[in-house]
């Protein structure tokens, strides 16, 4: 780590702004410049930084993390262009940043969300967009108040043969989609382990500053780096993982705004890591004329296919590599039960992170709403924390879109909800 670095991360606090323009980000249209700040350096955070930093016009400012030896990284890979935050807000107060990419753990995404919409920036928040529905309104809310670019981090939705799939598969060429498997599997036995960091506390972390919004609790490495994802104070497992994913790209080819029903079951049945989520969920979905079923498993690997679309000529299967369609043989009453309803159809995938991070750039300086825009997160966010709660509830939960409240069960509404721990709050 650079001295200045180390010196930034103790004092909590960049030394001097060098902000060179007061101008609404890009609004004035003066340029090609897109002046960007990292918020969350870690794996993710790492990647997008370097795609973001490989295209012509982009300027790194910034970088915020509260883990040091991941900020000294994102410092380097910047060339050292980029300043050092430990504290996101100091990185908000900058009026030399257009654009912020969030890849922070999921309890942060929508403060930092929110808050960067009111600092005048335009956002690249990665999935899953937050832990409840009413956090992901307010991030909707936030966005249109203050006119923002907020592009959410579900990079398949500027693949284009993901495009071409959705385009046949609402056209009918595979025929009447009547079911939609989903699956997510691996085999993690017999648990995680901690990831980058050691028993103790390390004077490089700031333990209170990532817990922020979330209850204080006493260090626990196995928290912290990646593996948040397993706890419900952080996370919501590989439900909205993975599931933010599939069940993203399953909403969008059905074109709709929400489940009518959802069931789940699941639990934490074999890994022994002291992670709270379960290590097998299957979540079914009701939707007008179409089950759609989500398995995430991380205890045995089996037959890891993701998405699968099932209609009445073929069955596509679609992944980030590409996609193919098996035809069917029809062969009930009437049906020769030999010929193929369709032809076979197989496409190749391409770089779907260098797509998503272009369409942003370029909504960014169009204004435009972006592939994955804010609003169409927020839904596939709901799809996956109604999983959650339907898992949580043992019941059948049907979502008012409208009203976004479970109709008819307390006991699942207050389910969908998290208070924040003081002072942190989404009220202006
Ligand atoms: N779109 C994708 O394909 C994809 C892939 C991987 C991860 N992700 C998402 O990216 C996000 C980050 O995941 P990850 O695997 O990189 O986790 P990670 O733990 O490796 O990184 C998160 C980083 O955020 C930092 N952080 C915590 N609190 C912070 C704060 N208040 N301010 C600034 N930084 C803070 C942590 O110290 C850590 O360095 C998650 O939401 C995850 O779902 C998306």
């Amino acid at each position: 780590m650079r001295d200045s670095t180390r010196r930034t991360f103790a004092a909590g606090i960049a030394a001097g702004s060098a902000a060179s323009a007061w101008s609404s980000p890009l609004s004035q249209g003066a340029n090609d410049r897109v002046r960007v700040g990292l918020i969350g350096c870690g794996g993710r955070g790492r990647g997008l930084w370097r795609t973001f930093l490989s295209k012509s016009g982009v300027e790194p400012v910034a970088a915020c993390d509260v883990y040091e030896p991941f900020l000294s990284r994102a410092v380097g890979a910047s060339e050292g262009k980029a300043m050092p935050f430990r504290d996101f807000r100091h990185l908000l107060d900058r009026k030399d940043i257009d654009a912020v990419i969030i890849a922070s753990p999921d309890h942060w995404h929508a403060l930092h969300t929110v808050m960067a919409c009111r600092a005048g920036k335009d956002v690249y928040v990665e999935k899953p967009l937050c832990l409840m529905p009413h956090e992901g309104r307010a991030m909707v809310t936030a966005a249109r108040r203050y006119n923002r670019v907020v592009q959410v981090g579900s990079q398949q939705r500027s693949g284009a043969h993901y495009a071409h799939a959705i385009e046949l598969i609402r056209g009918g060429a595979i025929g009447a989609v009547h079911h939609i498997t989903t699956h997510w599997t691996r085999n993690m036995m017999p648990g995680f382990r901690p990831v980058e960091i050691g028993s103790a506390l390390p004077p490089t972390l700031d333990w209170d500053l990532w817990l922020g919004p979330a209850p204080k609790v006493a260090f626990d490495p196995f928290r912290c780096i990646y593996n948040y994802r397993w706890f419900r104070s952080y996370s919501g497992g590989q439900m909205t993982n993975w599931g933010a994913h599939s069940l993203d790209i399953a909403r969008w080819a059905l074109d709709a705004k929400a489940p009518d029903a959802v069931a789940s079951f699941g639990a934490r049945f074999v890994l022994n890591d002291g992670g709270e989520t379960p290590d097998v969920q299957q979540t079914i979905y009701s939707f007008p004329g179409c089950v759609v079923s989500w398995v995430s498993r991380e205890a045995s690997a089996g037959n890891t296919t993701l998405l699968d679309f099932h209609g009445t000529k073929g069955t596509m299967t679609l992944t980030r590599e590409g996609f193919s369609v098996a035809p069917e043989i029809w062969t009930g009453a009437g049906a020769n039960g030999k010929d193929p309803a369709m032809e076979p159809l197989k496409e190749l995938g391409g770089d779907l992170d260098s797509s998503h991070i272009d369409n942003f750039l370029a909504c960014v300086k169009s204004r435009r709403r972006p592939n994955a825009d804010i609003e169409e997160g927020h839904r596939t966010a709901v799809m996956c924390q109604l999983g959650n709660a339907a898992m949580r509830t043992g019941r059948v939960l049907r979502w008012d879109p409208e009203a976004e409240v479970v109709i008819g069960d307390a006991e699942a509404n207050a389910a969908l909800r998290w208070d924040y721990r003081k002072p942190w709050t989404l009220a202006e």
